[in-house]
């Protein structure tokens, strides 16, 4: 059985008592509403993560990440924050390749490759993001531009490493705008990036790895866009800012 993942993406909202604030009302109303097997995933502001990782504790369900790490592991590198520092504070996983990082800070391919790297080296799950935007779409290109994001990202990994990572298939078009994919284009990309994972590393290997949707997922369309067979659980950027309607998220998935 595949992992299921809710993960919320905070981005760069909330002061750190606001923070702590959504924090502990999510555990509260985990600890009473969500019975099953998910892994909740909180990925934080690098400033919040020690204070929100101790109010996690070891909780049997919650974990906390962050949003980006550099690809370098020490050094004069002013304002980065690396793998083995972010290992040091707990923090399980990483949020690579985001479009926002692609779009606004030129991240591409061959440097999310390095990403990759350094976050596994130091044991922590990388959450790769690809997507398509709008313009690719309207082409028919999205498939092979999908495809070619996963394969310079991901693919120089063996089987093994590959499978510790999570994937998240967020379409450009529909992070932060209200509009999201259909459940039925959420599941025929997914079920694109399997197959590639397949006919690269086998079937067993495809089948180990939990593929997220992200654009807009909200408490009214969770259930439905989770419901596909290669959808094991979402990416979640406005609607994990607001602790009820991410606890109905995740319930979703259940
Ligand atoms: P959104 O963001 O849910 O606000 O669309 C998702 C993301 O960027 O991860």
């Amino acid at each position: 059985m595949r992992q299921k993942i809710v993960a919320g993406n905070w981005k760069m909202n909330k002061t750190l008592d606001d923070a702590l604030a959504l924090a502990s009302e999510l555990i509260g109303m985990v600890n009473d509403e969500v019975r099953g097997d998910v892994r909740i995933i909180l990925c934080t502001p690098f400033p919040y993560l020690v204070p929100v990782a101790r109010l996690v504790g070891n909780h049997a369900m919650i974990s906390v990440g962050a949003q980006n790490c550099s690809e370098h592991e020490w050094g004069a590198y002013t304002g980065e924050t690396s793998a083995p520092m972010l290992a040091s504070l707990n923090t399980s996983h990483v949020i690579l390749g985001h479009s926002e990082r692609r779009q606004y800070f030129g991240e591409n391919g061959k440097l999310l490759a390095a990403k990759v790297d350094a976050a596994l080296k130091h044991g922590l799950t990388p959450i790769f993001c690809c997507g398509e935007p709008l313009e690719v779409r309207d082409r028919g290109e999205h498939e092979d531009l999908v495809r070619s994001q996963v394969e310079e990202g991901v693919f120089h990994l063996d089987a093994d490493a590959l499978k510790k990572l999570v994937i998240a298939y967020e379409p450009v078009w529909a992070i932060g705008t209200g509009k999201t994919a259909s459940a039925q284009q959420a599941q025929d990309m997914h079920a694109v990036i399997r197959q590639q994972i397949a006919t690269r590393y086998g079937q067993a290997t495809a089948d180990e790895i939990s593929i997220l949707y992200g654009g807009s997922v909200n408490a009214g369309n969770a259930k439905e866009l989770f419901a596909g067979n290669d959808v094991d659980g979402g990416l979640v950027g406005g609607a994990s800012l607001k602790s009820r309607e991410f606890t109905e998220i995740v319930k979703s998935i259940l």
